[in-house]
């Protein structure tokens, strides 16, 4: 698992935040400090020479921004991405704009901080980079660890019957043009995994796989980001820089969110599929590109098509092949495999390896309805994982319950508790009483995110909670964080 031995220094005030991010990378084998303020940061880089900086904007002391220079004249080669909690797009802007390699808008879940650490470690920027055909870093990283698909049901099978023609369909067509990929879903269904498993089995596996939130850029951003420009496209492009459709060439770019993108950007996207060149913004040739396109959604696409706010020769070019990934409450006896694959791998990591699912929780598991899909699930169970006491996981340490929910008693619960260290040994609720809390919080939490826009400052002021518990628990629920 220790392929990256990165240093990352994380500069954030929050330090349950700060702990959180530094513990979880950390699992994934890369050295991590930090540092609560800008001039610790600074301070902290005499004797220690990170490769990446994550950069918290709302410092006390100086900002995160205005600290930038002096940080990456102290840390040279170092790449810098930023967090903040308003994602706007003159923050985003700024950010790139002082040398940023990356942004970030919390609550930052913590499985996609570390695909923008990665791939800003991965990628060549800003000019460092002189001919895109010798992409070295893109091409030295090695090959995404494509996690197993596990599943034996219907749906199941049809999915890897879909994947096994696909790599037919590529194999006849070896040396020319691979056809591009739509994959559609339900949030958590797995569609990230079967991008990188198209990736990882086929004619493309040696090459990069880049990927891409379309959803997580500002628009306004997007373009250039993909495109690359040249030297002078406008006022501050002082160096030309590749877009990460070039860094993605020989290998897999992965276009996640693809409903999200504008129109205007969707017909270069199209044109990209269509003639296998690039054209940096301010520039006057097309560059011959050979990638793969792999695109996903959770959106229904004709309806936005219908609306005016997808293309439909997009559509039509991107669903030659689709791949639909089943919700997983249709995918029967697999809810219950699943569980106990992540119960022994996630066993394994808490040095819990020998726990059981227990009659009441396996009964759960099978009523629940699994809105947020196999994520919800991995999610749950990681609880378990971590509150459970004895060798059994029970439907409570899983937060769910056997029976339907019962009336939600908001008096009932305390807000001001980190769910991390609640539920003490011994005093726990009765599953129905628990399942309906969870039920209440869930709806108060998005009731407070919409009231306030989703400014999650203020709505953790209103909930009386800190904006640690509040990021949490959006992360936890899978909250929908209204912009
Ligand atoms: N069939 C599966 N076997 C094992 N793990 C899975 C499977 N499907 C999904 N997962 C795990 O579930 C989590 C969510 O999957 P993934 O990120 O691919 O979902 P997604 O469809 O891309 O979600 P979103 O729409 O929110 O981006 C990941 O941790 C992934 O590894
Ligand atoms: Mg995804």
């Amino acid at each position: 698992m220790n392929e990256h031995t990165a240093a990352i220094l994380v500069v954030e005030d929050e330090t349950t935040l700060a702990r959180n991010i530094s513990v979880y990378l950390g699992r994934y084998g890369y050295v991590v400090r930090i540092a609560e303020s800008a001039e610790a940061a600074l301070a902290t880089l005499a004797d220690f020479q990170p490769d990446l900086i994550l950069l918290d904007c709302h410092l006390p002391g100086r900002w995160g921004l205005d600290a930038m220079p002096d940080l990456l004249s102290r840390a040279r080669g170092c790449r810098v991405v930023v967090m903040t909690g308003h994602g706007t797009v003159k923050l985003a802007v700024d950010a790139m704009k002082a040398g940023a390699a990356d942004f970030l808008t919390k609550p930052v879940a913590l499985s996609q901080l570390r695909g923008v650490i990665e791939q800003s470690l991965a990628r060549e920027r800003d000019g460092r980079l002189d001919e895109i055909s010798h992409d070295v870093g893109l091409a030295r990283r090695a090959p995404p660890e494509v996690e197993g698909l596990v599943g034996e049901s219907a749906p199941m099978i049809e999915l890897r019957s879909r994947l096994a023609r696909l790599r037919e369909a590529d194999a006849t067509l070896a040396g020319t043009r691979l056809p591009s990929v739509l994959i559609t879903g339900e949030t958590g269904t797995g569609k990230e995994l079967v991008a990188r498993a198209i990736h990882g089995d086929g004619p493309r596996a040696a090459g990069p796989f880049v990927e891409i939130n379309c959803a997580a850029i500002p628009s306004s951003l997007l373009e250039s980001e993909l495109f690359g420009y040249e030297r002078g496209a406008f006022t501050d492009a002082r160096e030309r820089k590749i877009g990460l459709v070039e860094a993605a060439s020989g290998g897999t770019l992965f276009l996640d969110e693809i409903g999200e993108t504008e129109p205007a950007l969707q017909a270069k996207i199209l044109k990209l599929i269509e003639e296998h060149s690039v054209r940096r913004l301010g520039g006057l040739r097309a560059m011959p590109v050979d990638l793969r396109v792999v695109a996903a959604t959770h959106q229904p696409l004709d309806q936005r098509v219908a609306e005016g706010r997808f293309r439909a020769d997009l559509l039509y070019r991107l669903r030659v092949f689709e791949i639909p990934v089943a919700p997983l409450r249709e995918r029967g006896d697999d809810i219950e495999r699943l569980a106990r694959h992540f119960l022994h791998e996630l066993g394994e990591r808490y040095r819990k390896p020998s726990l059981t699912l227990d009659t009441e929780a396996i009964a759960a598991i099978q009523s629940h309805g699994w809105p947020g899909n196999v994520r919800e699930l991995r999610n749950r169970v990681e609880q378990a994982v971590l509150l459970s006491v004895g060798a059994r996981v029970g439907a409570s340490d899983l937060g769910l319950s056997v029976h339907a929910p019962a009336e939600a008693s908001l008096a009932a619960r305390s807000t001001a508790t980190d769910e991390t260290h609640a539920a003490p040994p011994g005093s726990r609720a009765a599953p129905s009483d628990l399942r309906a809390l969870a039920n209440a919080e869930r709806a108060m939490l998005q009731r407070a995110l919409d009231e306030t826009g989703g400014n999650v400052s203020r709505a953790a002021r209103r909930l009386g909670v800190s904006r640690d518990t509040l990021r949490y628990r959006i992360e936890k629920f899978g909250l929908v964080v209204p912009r």
